[in-house]
């Protein structure tokens, strides 16, 4: 038997009044990957935190190679050979690649000044290791998610680092950008050092761990080997329950036409694209990322400007040059990227979901508070967000708690027209099946939906009909009944 790396017992840690780890355990081996999965709000990215001496836990204790080590600083964690991806990026955009590489150990000289062009140097040797031949010098605002997450690696780097934490690391990667990912895990594996890997993603856990640790509210409620268990199991330990994996299509027979998109151009990002969704339809719309889906959709909404094309809601030719008038006609869009253009951390849950609704809730200029709350209640509770109720900030939710916030904010409008960019990403097992059911019924009350999404399981469990983008341009679009696995891929991906 090997000897744990690292090992985590009794580790608990109360935010005010939320108990956010009641019983965290966990043992990381060198050289191996460990999957640590749990529902949204289970206490995952807060155990990832105790690790890296961002915050204090409140009784618990951390071994490694079977010493005592305290972990109370990020100073310290680095100097244990401890470092992270966070689940919200903790990296500084305005400084240059090399200087996020060695922001905390900036190669001295011998006056002890920094010596920049061995900075420059190191930081040009460890992207090359990570086959990543980027200009130290670029400023890391200008790098796109998973190059971002390169330079986090070789920030770990740079430290040796024995424990590298991947916090929920691909969830806005392409396809192709997880592979690249996958591969660097490997090799730092191969290295011996101990992963931890945090993902909603099964096929990615099942293929990429040794191990597995469940965490169901707060505290560790299984672990093992990979080769051991299976999806369903691991499953019904998080939840606590088996679910439903099969997707809640309820049959419904479109009506009129909702939308329309004539011919929208734009110089850069999409040529010519043209479609149309019914009331009643969920309209997929599939592609790879960078396909130009997410840019026709802000187009639509009035976030950007197409340069030729026009718009027709029931009927009506309608102009839309900002969110506003997009609102106005009926339409709403929820974007992919919810923690940076969706919701305001500062502000609590209610007012977050009631925000774009406040005249809904005015009748004579008086404010139905009442109603607000009863209306935001409501939308929380489908959507399953875990929260101490909702006043609390949107800030101190977890990750996937806070993407169902704004889906909740959006759908307060009560929009005719529902826009979902990658409804269910970052969102738990448990959780998806809940927003699934939610979408299935609301297209049978009569709204129209377009879901932009790059899972191809749940485009074709729910899409009446499926568009394939590729390259800024519509590819094809098949029928629920001719939108097969293998004819979908192909069509995104045909040259
Ligand atoms: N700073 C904070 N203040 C108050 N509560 C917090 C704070 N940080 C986290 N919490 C609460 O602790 C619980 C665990 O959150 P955590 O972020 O660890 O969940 P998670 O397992 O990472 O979930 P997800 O899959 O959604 O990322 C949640 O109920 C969350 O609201
Ligand atoms: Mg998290």
């Amino acid at each position: 038997m090997t000897e744990p790396l690292i090992q985590l017992s009794g580790v608990t840690k109360a935010f005010a009044g939320v108990r956010a780890l009641v019983d965290g355990a966990l043992d990381l081996y060198g050289g191996e990957v460990t999957a640590l999965i749990g529902e949204n709000g289970a206490g995952k990215s807060t155990l990832v935190k105790v690790l890296t001496g961002i915050h204090a836990p409140d009784t618990g204790s951390i071994l490694i190679a079977g010493k005592p080590v305290s972990v109370t600083s990020a100073a310290d964690a680095e100097r244990l050979g401890i470092t992270a991806i966070h689940q919200e990026a903790v990296v500084f955009d305005d400084l240059s690649i090399a200087e996020n590489i060695f922001v905390s150990n900036r190669p001295r000289g011998r006056f002890g000044t920094v010596d920049w062009a061995k900075m420059r140097s190191e930081a040009r040797r460890l992207l090359h290791e990570l086959e990543a031949d980027l200009d130290p010098d670029l400023p890391l605002k200008s790098l796109s998610i998973a190059q971002k997450h390169l330079v986090q690696i070789a920030r770990a780097l740079s430290h040796d680092a024995r424990l590298v934490i991947m916090d929920e690391p691909t969830a806005a990667l392409s396809h192709r950008e997880a592979e690249d990912l996958f591969r660097i895990v490997e090799r730092l594996k191969g290295e011996g050092r101990a992963i931890l890997f945090i993902s909603h993603k099964f096929e990615e856990v099942m293929r990429i761990a040794d191990r597995y640790a469940v965490f169901r509210d707060g505290a560790a409620v299984g672990a093992g080997r990979i080769a051991d268990t299976n999806t369903e199991e691991l499953i019904r330990l998080m939840v606590g329950r088996s679910v439903d994996q099969i997707f809640p299509k309820i049959e419904v027979t479109p009506g009129a036409e909702a939308l329309r998109v004539e011919g929208f151009s734009h110089p850069t990002e999409f040529d010519d694209v043209s479609f149309s969704v019914r009331r009643g339809e969920i309209l997929g719309v599939y592609g790879l990322v960078g396909a130009g889906r997410s840019e026709v959709m802000k187009a639509v909404f009035g976030i950007t400007k197409p340069s030729a094309g026009r718009l027709v809601v029931e009927g009506q030719p309608v102009r839309i040059e900002r969110p506003a008038d997009a609102i106005a006609a009926g339409i709403v869009y929820v974007p992919e990227d919810r923690q940076h253009q969706g919701a305001v951390l500062k502000q609590s849950i209610l007012d977050n979901i009631s925000l774009p609704s406040l005249d809904r809730f005015s009748v004579a200029g008086f404010f139905n508070r009442t109603r607000e709350r009863a209306v935001a209640d409501a939308l929380a509770k489908r959507l399953q967000v875990r929260m101490s109720g909702l006043d609390q900030l949107v800030e101190n939710l977890s990750g996937g708690n806070q993407q169902k916030v704004v889906i909740a904010k959006w759908l307060a409008t009560e929009p005719r027209i529902l826009i979902l960019d990658e409804p269910t990403k970052g969102i738990d097992v448990g959780s998806k099946a809940a927003v699934h059911r939610f979408m299935a019924e609301l297209v049978a009350q009569g709204l129209a939906v377009i879901m932009v999404s790059s899972e191809l399981p749940e485009v074709l469990g729910m899409a009446d009909r499926v568009l394939v983008m590729a390259r800024g341009r519509v590819r094809r679009t098949f029928t629920r009944a001719e939108a097969t696995p293998e004819a979908v891929v192909r069509a995104a991906t045909d040259a």
